[in-house]
């Protein structure tokens, strides 16, 4: 979504500015724009189309535009077209307030409604552009400075925003406020900056503020004010980030993709030993769970979007064969609207990489609404899921900046093993014995996934062979077939390929019909009672014409006599199968996206970080 970046001090600002709007170009975005100034001269407002090289070539790298005061941005578009228009920086007709957001102001029509009756001119489709002249509005209404303008604007605004502001009456200040939409501030000697996201401000410090919702701060230079929405100044402390810059570069490799696919035995290994001792126990007490309130658990939620509810897709089958407490895993974007009945000694546990996906975090506030634990399994330190859930499971994948999510899925999954294997445990349903032949097994994760990294070039090999494909079908049953789903949300967001996952039993009752001569079939085969099951269903499909690609372990060479293709992956716990059985999946997607010419690390349409619902 619309990445926001921030500067005031003593350099020049816009070349900082364009710096970081490159690193948050991940986020996804169609136009860009800067407003700069200097001291009490204007404003300056600059803005184009397209690509950040467009703002680049505009304002030659920045140097054009002078000032040491500054906003940037980068606009996902949401209300309105993409063009240069809509683009933000917005203004006031008499540039006295000069903004940029990130967010979906839902109740625009009405405020509009408010402004147009005092004689306010819209020129944008824009719902920033409301928000602008209502701060507008109430700063020359009541005249109680720009802190009190913007608290005024919050309280009638609906919908989620991170706001960045610049008032003509106060040259050397910025102002940002949020709702539900990330901002992170830091200070670095005499300088402040501020962004969407970490790595945009990375380089100059690893102190950083993050503001809280409904909160307001006014930037200076190398200083920072937080306000409460009353007005009230409130205290904060600084936290540190503890990786580094390079773990947001491409450090040799040609996409971020590939290298966050290269990154998954790390990430894998970083979060089992955030939770498991030495001697293999499990220890979840810096989560906040205590082993009475596991025992008291009757049900488990889990709520999530994307592949994050892959990730839960496969969760259920574990949790409840390993824990027996019941399992239902939902979407988000439902779950929030549909008034669930939650039991008072349930869990829900919400997964999400960036820890801002609108629809998670208000799934999460729904589920605390009605008074029922939450646990976030989060990737982004101090993400607002992270802070508003009761309990907290960091995964340690690091930053990820491909749109399409590999490593932080890794992570999750380790996230729910320990969740299960600490929960059946500690409910009785597996001995102590069970536990430390699966800790074993999962410590030799990491090994494995190197393994099948190893084999890469057969993958690509077979990419080339299909970039022609126009439907790919992905099949599986039990475990296997989440693992399909996530397979098949790599290959479209990716490759632009259309393909369907389907519990392979589910076939024959109708999307058979679309198999043809060609066609390609994936079947995921890793576990053992449903291995000939799901052969059959691929039998199926290659005698009306499909061409199979199987993916088993080692030892299950019988699908040679049915499958064109297979790959094979080590054997393990089947528990554990996902970890494994995704790569060459993960590979499939990013090599047919690379053959065919495509932008992998940033697909059209798609936003790594969806802050709007
Ligand atoms: O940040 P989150 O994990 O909450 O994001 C959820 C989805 O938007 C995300 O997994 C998305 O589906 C990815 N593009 C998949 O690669």
């Amino acid at each position: 979504m619309c990445g926001i970046v921030g500067f005031n001090g003593y350099e020049q600002a816009a070349p900082i500015l364009l710096e970081g709007l490159t690193k948050l170009e991940y986020r996804g975005y169609d136009s860009a724009g800067l407003a700069v100034r200097n001291d009490a001269n204007d404003v300056e407002l600059v803005k184009a189309k397209g690509r950040l090289r467009a703002l680049y070539e505009k304002t030659n790298g920045g140097i054009a535009m002078q000032g040491t005061c500054g906003i940037g941005h980068t606009r996902w578009a949401t209300h309105g077209e993409p063009n240069e228009n809509n683009a933000h920086p917005h203004c006031s007709d008499d540039r006295n307030v000069v903004a940029v957001h990130n967010g979906i102001i839902e109740n625009y029509k009405e405020l509009q409604a408010k402004l147009l009756r005092h004689d306010y001119k819209f020129y944008s489709q824009t719902d920033t552009e409301i928000a602008v002249k209502l701060i507008d509005y109430y700063y020359k209404k009541y005249k109680g400075g720009p802190v009190d303008a913007i608290a005024r604007a919050m309280m009638r605004i609906r919908g989620s925003y991170a706001l960045a502001v610049l008032f003509k009456d106060y040259p050397n200040e910025i102002y940002t406020a949020r709702k539900d939409s990330p901002m992170v501030i830091g200070i670095a000697g005499d300088e402040t900056f501020m962004a969407s996201d970490v790595p945009a401000i990375l380089k100059y410090t690893r102190n950083v503020y993050f503001i809280g919702n409904m909160e307001i701060a006014r930037l200076g230079k190398g200083t920072v004010e937080f306000f409460n929405i009353d007005r009230e100044l409130i205290e904060k402390e600084p936290e540190e980030i503890t990786w580094d810059a390079e773990a947001a570069e491409k450090g040799g490799f040609e996409h971020f993709m590939i290298k966050e696919i290269h990154e998954q035995p790390k990430a894998v290994r970083d979060t089992i030993n955030t939770s498991v001792n030495e001697d293999g126990t499990i220890d979840l007490s810096p989560l906040g769970i205590d082993e009475e309130e596991i025992r008291k658990y009757t049900q488990i939620h889990i709520v999530a979007c994307g592949s994050a509810y892959h990730v839960g897709m496969v969760s259920q089958y574990i949790i409840e064969d390993l824990c027996r407490i019941p399992v239902r895993v939902e979407l988000a974007s439902e779950f929030r609207y549909r008034n669930p009945i939650l039991d008072p000694n349930g869990l829900v546990i919400v997964i999400s990489q960036s820890g801002e996906t609108a629809d998670s975090l208000a799934a999460l506030r729904e589920a605390k609404s009605k008074g029922i634990p939450t646990l976030g399994i989060v990737n982004v330190i101090g993400s607002s899921i992270a802070r508003e859930a009761d309990h907290v499971f960091y995964t340690m994948a690091g930053p990820e900046i491909a749109v399409a999510t590999t490593k932080a899925y890794s992570a999750q999954l380790i996230c729910i093993y320990l969740l299960a294997i600490k929960f059946a445990e500690v409910r009785g349903t597996i001995d102590t014995e069970k536990r430390d032949q699966m800790i074993a097994e999962l410590r030799t994760l990491p090994y494995k996934i190197e393994r099948i990294l190893e084999d890469k070039e057969r993958i690509q090999w077979f990419a080339a062979k299909f970039s022609n494909a126009k439907d790919i079908f992905f099949i599986g049953r039990g475990i296997d077939y989440g693992i399909t789903m996530e397979g098949s949300l790599k290959m479209k967001e990716v490759s632009y390929i259309h393909s369907e996952a389907y519990a392979a039993g589910e076939l024959k009752h109708g999307t058979i019909s679309l198999v043809e001569d060609g066609t390609l079939v994936i079947g995921s085969l890793t576990q053992k009672e449903l291995y000939e099951k799901t052969l059959s269903n691929m039998l199926e499909c290659k005698t009306r014409g499909a061409y199979l690609m199987g993916i088993t372990s080692y030892g299950n060479y019988s699908i040679e006599d049915s499958a064109d293709f297979t790959v094979y992956i080590p054997k393990t716990d089947p528990h554990f199968a996902t970890s494994l059985a995704v790569i060459p999946l993960q590979l499939l997607g990013y090599y047919l996206s690379v053959t065919k010419g495509l932008n992998v690390d940033k697909p059209r349409n798609l936003a790594k970080s969806v802050t709007v619902e």
